[in-house]
């Protein structure tokens, strides 16, 4: 059953309602009521609470880390996390004096929650009785600023519906916070934050500035509290309450029965890392000196969340529910407030649990491989900043590749502030209580999701200066490491790749070796062939000068080129029962895996390893995965693309075996990450097309629902959100940047009637419209080269201005048109060009 509840039916596409408290799932619904605005995100939690069972508030900076040492038992641990800064959202209020509002303990008599996605508003309007059986009303909105990223305000209405007297409003900074959220974690050094200066100034202002103890961010929070009767100020009485680390404002005054007290709370914020300041506080006094009032900055910030969703939004209007609708746009939202066009000169990575809490500490894995392709198409800019947080770290992924002996770049599988391997080495299985080895840094693949993310950026965006200047530079040290890592062995006369994971984490060794990693897993090869040829091709992309110029600063010569070509052919992937690619070597003597009893036995199987460990039992031995492996093959790359691989690393592969290695690993997989269902549900998407709905329902559940059970109150998964919103792009319409050509070939789940989306392509905006019969595309007039566009075959060019529309073929015809792609009508309404191949950009 879902959790949302009706809204009004006019917001149902764009609000999430909650029309009660449900302190269980509080955690849960803090993350998703998350505001943020790509430079910092506060969670969703109520004013009036503090960290404890129920609530943790959390404010994070993009991109703000700290360092620190646990001793361990026995050992000395030291992590990098996310840094929790002080909670600014402290407030609350009290009735003569009486008790301070804390809804856990109140009388609820209503209460309705309400984000409101289209203008990045979180409302809450609650009425509780007290003990003397005095009414409030409580109506708060509050915004974390798409105008301006240093500013974030909350506004609260309080109204005595049927008392006169004496309120006391308390309005605080707690710097005492500390890093909490995660309990799996509470072993472990949780204090990151020095306070340097905590005072208050003037009459309204609430001023901190705090240091990180190893990184030493400082980040300076201003706070101003206002009250307003009507229109009017309220001067009353003030007094300062400080208590260590925490201090507070308390503000008196009289209402009457009937009166509204408005309070007003802005906080600007700055950090040391800021470009164009003196000083993170005399530039976080000053921007809140200059701030508006609450509805001066509601409506600058609506008025950016405007053009924002005129740029990303995707519509899906007929045959799914308004609820379905919404929450597509939930995980863009969110997606949107992790990095906006304010994180663009940020050096920040995308973390894997975006701002919205402290799981994974806030680090970066290859998550982004599901994100670039919606923000290529979008807000390339953004993608290519996240590309450039890759490229600043190149000189650690050197130095790694170098201390592991190897050549080339070596990024590590989770990445934070400097770039160096961030994955713990010890986990703890809280099924089992014990501490295990963590051995997940062998995911080598990440050093391919990273080049594979250029190259989708240069196709998208044709950025020949980001691919001389960066890029390339990226994926030649990336092919470098695979040809390092690849052995050739003269028994198979074949190139393999050892000691390494796929994306399925449950399996790290041989189930006698099992911290050893795996031998030739079949989609780090096949990914590591195709990265050497396009490495190879970004060679030929470059003009000589800077082709030179880049060989000479890396050391790079002919000689490599040619081995990396023979790399390329000669890789190894591992096949059994016929046409089915091998997770890894000896996948196939593994023993099946008994699905039945385990889900009779426990439920939610979803995280076998833990339940595994906890039986003394390991994954290792079984044929099971954690997630999508194999099939990550079929997501990233279409039938032609992949057929054209195998061709190149000369196995004898045919698309039609594709369905049954879908069934078979489909078979075989608990679902344990978020973006298991994203991969699965594309895979079907030709095949099996209400299978792949529910997979993609699934997916757009992952946070919503909290389909995990308990990780969304650690942070929302920012894969899962972003691949939602791109399996109705790249899979259902059909979308692929292959060579010089925008390829469409839709295929509409069938409860679904309409895709309606706006993309970037070239530097064209295009509006794309798609049903079960037609595709429908306009470019918006603009001075630039047309662009080449196809749908199963037929190329046209299409200039800015210009529209085109397809007559589609039924589903039962596509498999006819395979072979003779000819039965399709092309109704132009303008002019229509050749179809054209450029071969300046190879695939
Ligand atoms: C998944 C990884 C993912 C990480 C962060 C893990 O559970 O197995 O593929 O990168 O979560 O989202």
């Amino acid at each position: 059953m879902s959790t949302f509840n009706r809204g009004d039916a006019r917001d149902a596409r764009w609000v999430l309602t909650w029309d009660r408290y449900e302190p269980e799932r509080q955690g849960v619904r803090e993350a998703l009521c998350t505001l943020g605005n790509g430079y910092f995100a506060t969670r969703g939690a109520a004013p009036e609470a503090r960290a404890d069972s129920i609530h943790y508030p959390g404010t994070y900076l993009a991109g703000g880390y700290n360092r620190l040492i646990s001793e361990f038992a026995g050992q000395r641990v030291e992590n990098e996390d996310l840094v929790n800064l002080p909670n600014w959202l402290c407030l609350s209020f009290r009735i003569g004096d009486g008790p301070w509002f804390a809804l856990d303990e109140a009388e609820v008599l209503d209460f309705v929650q309400r984000l409101d996605l289209r203008h990045g508003i979180l409302e809450r309007d609650v009425r509780v009785r007290d003990a003397l059986g005095r009414t409030t009303r409580w109506i708060e909105q509050r915004l974390v600023s798409m105008s301006d990223p240093h500013l974030a305000a909350l506004d609260i209405a309080l109204v005595a519906e049927d008392w006169s007297g004496e309120i006391t409003i308390r309005s605080g900074l707690d710097t005492t916070v500390t890093n909490d959220g995660v309990a799996r974690y509470r072993d472990l050094a949780s204090r990151h934050l020095e306070v340097l200066t905590l005072e208050h100034l003037g009459n309204d202002t609430l001023f901190a500035r705090c240091q990180t103890s190893q990184s030493r961010l400082t980040v300076a929070q201003a706070l101003r509290t206002r009250l307003f009767c009507g229109p009017h100020e309220v001067s009353a009485e003030r007094s300062i309450v400080q208590s260590g680390g925490y201090i507070e404002q308390h503000i008196q005054c009289a209402l009457q029965r009937g009166d509204a007290l408005r309070v007003e709370k802005t906080m600007a914020l700055h950090c040391s890392r800021d470009t164009a300041i003196s000083e993170p506080g005399l530039a976080a006094l000053r921007s809140l000196g200059h701030a508006g009032g609450f509805d001066e900055l509601r409506a600058a910030h609506e008025n950016v969340w405007t053009r924002l969703w005129g740029i990303c939004d995707i519509e899906i209007e007929n045959g799914v529910t308004a609820e379905t609708a919404m929450k597509l746009r939930a995980n863009q939202f969110h997606l949107l407030q992790t990095v906006s066009p304010h994180s663009s000169d940020l050096d920040v990575g995308l973390p894997a649990r975006s701002w919205h809490g402290e799981a994974y500490r806030g680090h970066v894995f290859w998550d982004e491989l599901f994100v670039l392709p919606y923000l290529v198409l979008r807000l390339p800019t953004l993608a290519r900043s996240l590309l450039r947080y890759r490229y600043r770290r190149l000189p650690e992924a050197r130095l790694a590749a170098r201390e592991a002996g190897l050549s080339g770049a070596m990024y590590p599988w989770q990445s934070g502030s400097d770039g160096r391997e961030e994955t713990q080495r010890m986990h703890l299985n809280p099924q089992s209580g014990r501490w295990l080895p963590d051995v997940s840094h062998r995911q080598r693949h990440v050093n391919s999701a990273i080049a594979y993310n250029v190259w989708k950026y240069y196709q998208a965006t044709g950025d020949h200066e980001f691919l001389c200047s960066y890029g390339a530079e990226m994926l030649l040290e990336i092919a470098r490491f695979w040809a390092c890592m690849a052995t050739y062995s003269a028994d198979i006369d074949r190139y393999e790749i050892r000691g390494v994971m796929g994306p399925d984490e449950y399996h790290t060794g041989h189930p006698d070796a099992p911290e050893d990693g795996l031998a030739n897993n079949a989609y780090t090869n096949v990914m590591a062939a195709w990265v050497l040829s396009r490495a190879i091709d970004s060679v030929d992309l470059m003009p000589e000068l800077r082709r030179c110029q880049l060989f000479e600063r890396i050391g790079m010569n002919a000689d490599e080129l040619a081995l990396w070509q023979t790399i390329s052919r000669k890789l190894r992937v591992p096949f059994h029962d016929g046409d089915i690619i091998s997770q890894f070597d000896g996948y196939d003597a593994l023993d099946e895996f008994d699905w039945d009893a385990y889900r009779a036995k426990y439920g939610d199987i979803r995280r076998l390893d833990r339940i595994l460990e906890a039986e003394n039992d390991t994954p290792n031995r079984y044929r099971l995965s954690k997630q999508a492996d194999v099939l990550m093959l079929f997501y990233l790359f279409s039938a032609e693309e992949l057929t054209q691989l195998f061709e190149q690393l000369g196995y004898p592969f045919l698309p039609d075996s594709i369905p049954r290695n879908v069934e078979y690993y489909l078979a075989r997989t608990a679902h344990g990450s978020t973006l298991s269902h994203v991969v699965h549900s594309w895979v079907l998407a030709r095949s099996d097309r209400q299978r792949s709905w529910d997979l993609f329902c699934c997916v757009l559940d992952s946070d919503l629902e909290d389909i995990q059970h308990g990780s969304t109150r650690e942070g929302v998964h920012i894969g899962a959100m972003a691949g939602s919103v791109d399996l109705l792009q790249r899979c259902y319409l059909g979308l692929e940047m292959r060579g010089n050509t925008l390829h469409f070939d839709p295929v509409l789940p069938t409860t679904l009637q309409r895709i309606r989306a706006t993309l970037t392509y070239r530097s064209q905006s295009l509006e794309v419209d798609a049903d079960h019969e037609r595709l429908r595309i306009h470019s918006h007039a603009f001075t630039s080269i047309p662009i080449t566009i196809a749908y199963r075959g037929h190329y046209r060019d299409l200039a800015p201005g210009e529209s085109c529309e397809y007559l589609l073929l039924r589903p039962e015809d596509r498999d006819r048109d395979e072979n003779q792609r000819t039965a399709i009508r092309s109704v132009n309404q303008f002019s229509v060009g050749p179809g054209r191949v450029s071969a300046s950009m190879k695939l």
